[in-house]
């Protein structure tokens, strides 16, 4: 529950998303992990989202409405922030792309391995040295202990979530950084006036009001986690409104950064927001297989300690 107090209409707003929204079926063990993950860790801690929310439509769900984003950026990212030394809580949609797993094929238990010999299962040759890669790397993070994975579906479960993850790593201060690239519902159907069971097609055409989900940077800025650096993105498909767009956020919800991609070269190019300036950051097209998150993590993280440093300062 939040505090109303803050004078903000958008506050109130909040408030009653999560009074009226189903609560986490495993919220109490979830908030275990994430306590146990952070517990004793005085060094940076990124928590980054990634993946769509969906908006079900009915509460014994059929049908919903998705938010595009396969989870490649989030998984990514999260490789570069623990080769930084960051350790990660990764916020995912569950089916969507995986840290160390953006190279392997789409279904890679059945096209990486294979049966020999009758019962043996064998890693298929042309896959070897990327399914090696993968394990190696993940059993590095899961046994440092640098990697915690969250999964979530709706709209009510990722801010549920993130709110918990948020609270825990208030203690961290200005180590903590929020990287929110999950792409996030704008409009929802409030649980108490949503359908319980499926919507009939033989009742005719559907006409259905949907409220805007309130935009939780603001409260996560001031209330969750004030002293953390916070970067939020900004998806457009018109460029000619992507940085505008991208400043006004900066703006109004004091984020310390905004990601501004455009769909379609979203992988080639992002342009980074801050009160400072903007700086386009690219791929190194001369590489082949380079992330455009390589140099986005680079500057994330040096961006992160001059912030770090000012905090200490003051
Ligand atoms: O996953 P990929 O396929 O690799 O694609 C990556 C991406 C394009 C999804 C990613 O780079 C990206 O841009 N993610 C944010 C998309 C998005 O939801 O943009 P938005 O303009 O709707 O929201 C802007 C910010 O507000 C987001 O950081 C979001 O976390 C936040 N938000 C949005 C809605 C809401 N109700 N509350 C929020 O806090």
């Amino acid at each position: 529950m939040m505090d109303a107090s803050n004078g903000s209409a958008n506050f109130e707003e909040i408030n009653s998303f999560f009074d009226s929204a189903p609560s986490l079926k495993d919220g109490e063990a979830i908030k275990r992990k994430v306590e146990e993950f952070l517990e004793g860790r005085a060094n940076r801690v990124v928590c980054v989202t990634s993946g769509g929310t969906t908006v079900p439509l009915e509460q014994r769900c059929v049908r919903y409405i998705d938010n595009f984003s396969s989870g490649h950026r989030g998984a990514a990212s999260t490789e570069y922030f623990l080769k930084a030394g960051y350790a990660v809580v990764f916020l995912y949609r569950r089916g969507t792309c995986q840290p160390y797993c953006r190279s392997l094929p789409d279904d890679p238990l059945l096209e990486c391995f294979e049966v020999t010999n009758g019962s043996n299962v064998t890693v298929n040759p042309i896959h070897a040295k990327t399914v090696e890669g993968a394990i190696i790397d993940n059993h590095l993070a899961v046994t440092r202990g640098t990697l915690l994975k969250l999964p979530f579906t709706t709209i009510f479960e990722y801010l549920q979530i993130l709110q918990l993850i948020a609270l825990s790593m208030r203690s961290l201060g200005p180590s903590a950084l929020f990287y929110l690239a999950a792409a996030v519902s704008d409009f929802y159907v409030p649980w108490e006036s949503m359908t319980v069971h499926k919507i009939q097609s033989s009742s005719g055409p559907l006409d259905m009001r949907l409220a805007q989900v309130p935009k939780m940077l603001s409260v996560l800025r001031k209330d969750w986690a004030p002293l953390a650096f916070c970067i939020s993105f900004k998806l457009e498909t018109d460029t000619k409104i992507l940085v505008d767009k991208a400043n006004m956020a900066l703006k109004k919800y004091n984020m310390d950064m905004v990601v501004a991609n455009e769909l379609l070269t979203r992988k080639e190019e992002v342009i980074v927001v801050t009160k400072g300036g903007n700086v386009i950051v690219q791929r190194d097209k001369t590489e082949s297989g380079a992330d455009v998150e390589d140099p986005l993590i680079k500057l994330i993280v040096d961006t992160h300690s001059s912030y770090i440093t000012s905090k200490q300062i003051v």
